[in-house]
């Protein structure tokens, strides 16, 4: 069997290759795992997509589905060789039907593209992730990520109404329909959403759309340390008020962002939260109102962005972080371990308090900030990459982390996904719903040719 010259016959002469090169850069995604696959391929449509599967899967021959490569845990990253699968050119926004509140797109599409296209005519599609700019649909719907504003709108998977899935053996599905609720039988379209490739590849999605709210605030509440911060926010959302967005910055968070570009304003503290308002321009005011009131006895100051201008510098310095913070030290980079723990809410102030000792006991400075709102705190550790015993010492934290998360009932990804880098941790979170989800992968897949080593299957 001459793979290419079947995939060439499939897609075309420039659409697969086995360029060492090109190769080389569908090798990682942006995190620190590594698999270099036989050929790269990159369709334009869903009958390609299929026959590349229908043929794979006859030669059981591994395929790993890619966007953007933005993933922070080797989701898309090819462990056994074989296809990577490049939707990123298939990025096309297919109909926009407001009247129904919904949108149909191809996997490639930029998230940002989305919402820029529907803000023109006033909706939005919510799940709001710092790598807006970069990330494709297909792989925020395949991670379920979410990013800012899942607090008041939840994740990705609230919005999915409808995946065409092209299914191991080359078969093409629909998982939902174009309503905005059904009861026949099971939620296929749920199963599909954070399954990262492991049991079918999106080819189009159905999405639900809002429209976009009339007013917007930011309310920024400063603390002395992230403990106090945590405890506001608890307090804060058992209060009624559930902000649009609720992030945290420590004390180092905001010294990199100070020191990425000095006319950031936001407060040196030990922590700021930043709470983002929506609704109504009265409602918006309402609600700093009750945010101020609650968070005064546990904050150093509080103040209210100045308006839309700097709310959009201050989202945009937000979304700086994940880059700025390998600023902190010119020896060091920042390594994606342990970044992305979620817990229950009320776990929070407890989970900072752990990270904390969990920095002093493995001597590594660690950098908290994320969507504290939802209970998904995302840490930054920096190390000398050619130090063995930074490494050693990275590595005992970020396992103490990630067990801890589980121990307060929490989970190791609240939105980056699993990929290969957590998968050993999923027995540990799942316990035997873990068995469930082999039978289920071993009846859709069951030659395992889809994305093989990730989710810990
Ligand atoms: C963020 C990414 C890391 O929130 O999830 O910036
Ligand atoms: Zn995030």
């Amino acid at each position: 069997m001459d793979l290419i010259k079947k995939l060439h016959e499939i897609v075309g002469i420039d659409r697969a290759t086995t360029s060492p090169m090109q190769l080389y850069c569908y090798s990682s995604d942006s995190s620190q795992i590594r698999g270099t696959p036989e050929c790269v391929v990159r369709p334009q449509n869903t009958g390609q997509v299929s026959q590349v599967l229908r043929f794979a899967n006859e030669h059981d021959i591994p395929v790993t589905a890619r966007g953007a490569g933005t993933g922070l845990a080797g989701g898309a990253v090819a462990l056994e060789g074989g296809i990577v699968l490049d939707l990123s050119g298939m990025d096309r926004i297919l109909d926009i039907d407001i009247n129904n509140l919904q949108v149909a797109v191809e996997p490639g599409v930029i998230h940002s593209r989305l919402n820029e296209v529907l803000g023109t005519e006033g909706f939005f599609f919510p799940p709001d992730p710092g790598s807006s700019e970069m990330c494709t649909l297909g792989g925020l719907i395949a991670n379920n990520g979410s990013g800012m504003r899942s607090v008041k709108y939840g994740t990705t998977r609230s919005y999915v109404l409808d995946l065409e899935i092209v299914m191991a053996d080359g078969s093409v599905i629909n998982t939902g329909s174009k309503t905005l609720k059904s009861s026949a039988g099971y939620d296929l379209t749920r199963l599909m959403v954070g399954s990262e490739g492991t049991l079918g590849i999106i080819t189009k999605a159905v999405l639900k759309i809002l429209p976009l709210p009339k007013a917007r605030t930011v309310v920024l509440a400063s603390f002395d340390n992230p403990v106090l911060a945590g405890e506001a926010v608890v307090k804060t959302l058992s209060a009624g008020v559930i902000p649009s967005a609720c992030e945290i910055l420590d004390r180092a968070t905001v010294e990199v962002l100070n020191a990425y570009d000095p006319n950031i304003a936001i407060p040196d503290a030990g922590a700021t939260i930043l709470f983002e308002l929506d609704g109504t321009v009265s409602s918006v005011k309402e609600q700093a109102k009750i945010v101020e009131a609650v968070c005064m006895p546990f904050a150093s100051g509080i103040r209210i962005a100045a308006g839309g201008e700097e709310m959009k510098e201050i989202w945009s310095a937000r979304r700086l972080v994940g880059a700025a913070i390998s600023r902190i030290d010119p020896n060091k980079t920042r390594v994606y371990v342990g970044e992305d723990i979620g817990v229950p809410i009320k776990e929070v102030p407890r989970m900072l308090k752990f990270i904390q000792s969990i920095s002093g006991e493995f001597g590594l400075p660690i950098i908290t900030y994320g969507h504290i709102g939802d209970g998904n705190l995302h840490t930054g550790m920096c190390i000398d990459m050619l130090d063995n015993e930074q490494w050693k010492q990275l590595d005992l934290a970020a396992d103490k982390i990630h067990r801890t998360a589980i121990m307060l009932g929490g989970t190791v990804s609240a939105e980056h996904g699993i990929g290969s880098a957590r998968s050993k941790y999923m027995r540990l979170e799942r316990g035997n719903a873990l068995d469930v989800m082999i039978l289920i992968k071993r009846a859709l897949d069951p030659r395992g040719i889809l994305n093989p080593g990730k989710l810990g299957l």
